[in-house]
């Protein structure tokens, strides 16, 4: 199955904008930072950085999608205009270590504030400057004051009700809103009154499982297949006149059992990441090669087997069948997925068809956890009696990071030395 590592790149660009304490990005960043366009109804405005903060303050002006494609502007041309440098690493470092002002975010993982920044923004229903000034460590939005009242809550609700564990979260209260709406909503009558039909059983996870592996070809026609190659374009939202690509081209090499390999062209020069059998890894245009640790390289290596629709009963610990939801127009059973070293994962089965429609994983912060999902349409015979995804979503919080991938061609049992998948060395 394709591998989106967006959380990786998420992190990547938010490390890469945010940092005011590296001198040596300072100079692209500060001068992007002067000028911004707003996509607004009307079109494209270009503002100062003067009346951009005012709009930001009243915060009903810009819708939150504008402020969203606003920000990914900054990522995004941070992370091409960059020179030279190493990637930085924040491997053992807290957030007070890396971060100028963190004052009650104080221990936690510097690499988890990214995740607990969209957790903030998915939450509350806004953007960045909602509660931030383009220098990130100042605190001159009362929001951002009352924010750290929240947290210092949250945390001590946490602490003494429920053994510390993120249970209470900021969209516990808040559900996409900034301020909270706390009146019960009624439900309409006519639906309150329905008569309830009896339901029929829900099927088992291995009558689900079962079904998903005959609908994609069946396990024969999948195990005739020992290596594939598959080209896509990457949608990713941009805005005319800025350096953000608007599309990325990406060839994804995968070989039984588990080497993969991922290109991507980006504006300077070429992207890979990859799974070699022992590590994952990723090295950027750049030449700058670094390895996945923790979750990223679990998940690296999971998403990696190439038999992975065939392998999901040993790969979960625990499987649930939760009920049925809506994806889209579609009803799917939802599953519930254990993992050993990884938190749950949400799979949707299509009740008719038996194909995954979506996928949900996500990243533990102390203020709640963030979602990421990855949406699996227009599934397509490849030619073998093999079924592939030809349109995946990414869904995200935010429409910063979020995506949409065409897959253009898929070539099957394609001869791809072993060399191709070895980790790269670094320059
Ligand atoms: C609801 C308010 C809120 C939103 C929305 C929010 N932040 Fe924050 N942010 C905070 C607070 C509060 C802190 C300080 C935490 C502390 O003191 O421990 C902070 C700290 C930071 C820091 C550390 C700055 C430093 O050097 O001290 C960065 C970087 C940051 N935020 C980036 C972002 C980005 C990027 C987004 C959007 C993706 C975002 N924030 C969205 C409230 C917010
Ligand atoms: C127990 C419920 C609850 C939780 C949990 C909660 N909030 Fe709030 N929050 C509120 C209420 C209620 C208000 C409105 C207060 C008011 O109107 O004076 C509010 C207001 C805010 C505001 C000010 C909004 C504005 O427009 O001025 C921010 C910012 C905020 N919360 C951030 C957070 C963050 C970040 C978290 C998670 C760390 C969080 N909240 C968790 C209940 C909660």
């Amino acid at each position: 199955m394709f591998i989106v590592n967006w959380e990786l790149l998420s992190a990547y660009l938010f490390e890469l904008t945010t940092r005011t304490k590296m001198e040596d990005l300072q100079k692209p960043i500060s001068s992007l930072r002067c000028t911004m366009y707003l996509f607004s109804n009307y079109g494209v405005a270009l503002i100062n950085s003067k009346e951009r903060n005012n709009l930001f303050m009243s915060g009903t002006l810009v819708s939150r999608r504008a402020l969203g494609a606003a920000f990914s502007l900054m990522l995004a041309a941070a992370l091409f205009a960059r020179g030279q440098q190493a990637p930085l690493s924040l491997e053992g470092k807290t957030a007070e270590q890396v971060y100028n002002n963190i004052q009650v975010l104080q221990g936690i993982p510097a690499d988890q504030l990214n995740p607990t920044m969209r957790v903030f923004e998915g939450s509350l229903g806004v953007g960045c400057f909602f509660c931030h000034v383009s220098d990130f460590s100042k605190d001159d939005k009362e929001t951002k004051v009352s924010a750290r009242k929240m947290i210092t809550m949250v945390s001590a609700i946490n602490k003494s009700s429920f053994g510390g564990l993120p249970i209470v979260t900021c969209n516990s209260c808040h559900h996409g809103s900034s301020i909270p709406i706390a009146l019960l909503t009624l439900p309409e009558q006519a639906d309150m009154l329905a008569e309830r039909e009896p339901q029929p059983a829900l099927p088992t996870a291995d009558q689900i499982l079962a079904k998903y592996v005959e609908a994609l070809g069946g396990e024969q026609a999948i195990r005739k297949v020992t290596s594939r190659l598959i080209t896509v374009t990457q949608q990713n939202l941009s805005l005319p006149t800025v350096p953000l690509p608007a599309l990325l081209h990406v060839e994804q090499y995968e070989k039984a059992p588990n080497l993969t390999v991922t290109v991507t062209q980006v504006p300077d020069g070429i992207a890979e990441d990859g799974f070699d059998g022992n590590t994952v890894w990723s090295q950027d245009a750049h030449g700058h090669v670094t390895e996945a640790a923790g979750v990223a390289q679990t998940r690296g290596k999971r998403a990696a087997d190439f038999y992975e629709c065939l392998n999901l009963k040993q790969e979960y610990t625990r499987l649930v069948v939760q009920g049925k939801q809506k994806v889209g127009e579609r009803e799917a059973y939802l599953v519930l997925g254990y993992l050993p070293d990884d938190f749950a994962e949400r799979l949707f089965f299509d009740t008719q068809s038996g194909l995954l429609l979506r996928k949900i994983t996500t990243v533990r912060t102390t203020v709640g956890d963030l979602p990421t999902g990855t949406e699996y349409d227009d599934y397509r015979d490849v030619g073998d009696g093999v079924k592939l995804p030809f349109l995946i979503r990414i869904l995200a919080v935010s429409p910063t990071i979020s995506a949409t991938i065409h897959v253009q061609k898929v070539q099957e049992n394609v001869v791809i030395d072993n060399a191709k998948f070895a980790k790269a060395e670094s320059k």
